[in-house]
């Protein structure tokens, strides 16, 4: 089988515990369907990084102590829009930048570097799409210092093992000095986290069924999706909200493309997504056990979220 999608799909569903990688929510309509999350008033983590990145940017720029030029490297920089502003913080000041922003999708960095060449006239953009660490590795031989950004929450879709793993390639691929910012979403009063990932709008459930429309679609397989639910569940403890689909019966589904036939028992789950919530202290630990020092946490004014700045020693 040469198809990763496939072959990812097929282990998780053969699995024990059943688990589904969300890398693969986000097709065309799973991409629509995220924008309608963040946009429910609900999920606060989109307004809460933008306020940080639209009222701090200048503590943020001050905070690096780069000298110019330097470099902005965005992971997964999608739409861009939260990154907007701090971008127009630095062209607006003349600080001299060069924003390379990387993505898997070719078409979402052909759109990203028109609007910003229309808005932000004369700033150096350098998108690059395809795998971080080959784009990494090249950007550590350039001579300037680099702030890469992984903004969003995106290390809380991790496990911890792996959030370290993946924490210590990219300082692997930095050069001493180089500060990364992350975007990390904080424990909070666990009913405003029930809320941003229960929605009653039944848009995560939507957003979380459509991955089996893209089996059905890409696999031709033959879920129905009336006979599987959406459940979620957040343990203010260890800060994880945890999210699955459960099969409504005793039921097979076939994939004929890769002429494979699962079994799902009445009540069964399927596990989906991770998004681990921290809390200050265990992002101190996450820094260090992941050989950074920590220099600001720059959080909301409700202090639901916090882009945390750290530097490679
Ligand atoms: N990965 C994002 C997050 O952790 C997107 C997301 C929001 C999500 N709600 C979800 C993923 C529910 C899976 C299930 O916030």
């Amino acid at each position: 089988m040469t198809n990763a999608f496939a072959k990812d799909i097929l282990t998780g569903l053969r699995a024990e515990q059943k688990h589904l990688p969300s890398k693969y929510f986000y097709d065309d309509n799973g991409s629509r369907i995220f924008q309608e999350i963040m946009n429910m008033p609900e999920y606060y983590l989109t307004d809460a990084e933008f306020e940080i990145l639209s009222l701090q940017c200048k503590s943020i720029i001050d905070a690096l102590q780069f000298s110019t030029p330097f470099n902005i490297v965005e992971l997964g920089a999608g739409d861009g829009l939260k990154t907007f502003k701090l971008l127009e913080y630095l062209v607006k000041h003349n600080i001299e930048f060069n924003y390379v922003p990387i993505d898997i999708s070719q078409e979402a960095m052909d759109m990203l570097s028109k609007r910003l060449k229309e808005r932000l006239p004369g700033i150096h953009i350098s998108p690059q799409v395809g795998d971080y660490f080959e784009i990494l590795k090249k950007n550590k031989e350039n001579d300037y210092p680099s702030l890469l950004l992984f903004l969003g929450s995106n290390i809380g879709n991790y496990l911890d093992d792996k959030a370290i793993e993946l924490l210590q390639l990219f300082n692997n691929n930095m050069k001493k000095g180089d500060k990364l910012l992350i975007g990390i979403d904080l424990k909070k009063n666990p009913i405003v986290i029930r809320d941003a990932y229960d929605d009653k709008h039944g848009i995560t459930k939507r957003f979380n069924l459509n991955l089996l429309l893209r089996i059905n679609r890409e696999l031709n397989a033959d879920f129905r999706i009336d006979d599987f639910d959406f459940y979620c569940h957040y343990n203010p403890i260890t800060g994880e909200v945890k999210s699955y689909i459960i099969s409504l019966r005793d039921q097979s589904v076939e994939l004929k493309a890769i002429n494979e036939t699962i079994n799902f028992e009445y009540n069964e789950l399927i596990w989906t997504e991770l998004s681990k919530k921290y809390g200050l202290q265990e992002i101190q630990e996450l820094a260090e056990n992941s050989n950074f020092k920590l220099k600001t946490n720059f959080l909301d004014c409700k202090h639901f979220f916090s882009d945390s700045l750290w530097e490679k020693p």
